[in-house]
């Protein structure tokens, strides 16, 4: 039987599957609708996510907030989780062994939210989703069909602090979404 997503949530607070158990603050495990059209998927928490145990609540999660509520999207239509649940130390990209450890968790919430749409936030993401080779800024934008589910990636918000020339390009990622949804 498939399990709740409330169920997931308490296996994933307890999860011990890689080290970063040890030296996280909280697991951060996702935020939003439980009947999303649209899940956002990020990297791995930041240090004020690992602090407050929630996804996108630190300076990218702020730009992120402008995006969608540029779209006119509410708390309803989303949902936002990563990749790995746990920060790596001094938000170094996360391992092979810790993204094979996390994805089953990630997998499931999917399949529970049932989303018509995935975002990938950055390249992370879009490689583990989308496809291993896949080079964000060539194929930002594009959307794919993964598991019956549309799919496209844009860059994390991050990237777009830190090279603001790329928000343009972003924006009209994001206004893409809304002829998916
Ligand atoms: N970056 C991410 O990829 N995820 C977060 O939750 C915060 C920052």
């Amino acid at each position: 039987m498939e399990k709740t997503l409330s169920a997931l949530r308490d296996e994933a607070m307890v999860c011990r599957a890689c080290r970063l158990c040890e030296t996280r603050k909280n697991v951060v495990f996702g935020r939003g609708s439980e009947h999303p059209r649209i899940m956002f998927i990020g990297e791995a928490p930041g240090e004020q996510e690992d602090l407050q145990g929630l996804p996108f609540v630190g300076a990218a999660g702020q730009l992120l907030q402008l995006y969608l509520d540029y779209l006119g999207l509410e708390d309803e239509d989303y949902y936002i989780a990563n990749i790995l649940k746990c920060r790596p130390p001094r938000n170094r990209d996360p391992l092979p062994e810790e993204e094979q450890a996390c994805i089953g968790k990630l997998r499931d919430q999917v399949k529970l939210l049932a989303p018509k749409v995935i975002v990938c936030l950055g390249r992370i993401a879009a490689c583990r989703i989308i496809s291993p080779d896949f080079r964000i800024t060539r194929e930002h934008g594009k959307w794919f069909d993964r598991g019956g589910m549309r799919v496209m990636a844009t860059f994390h918000p991050s990237a777009l602090l830190r090279d603001p020339t790329k928000k343009e390009a972003a924006l009209l990622d994001f206004k893409s979404i809304l002829n998916e949804i």
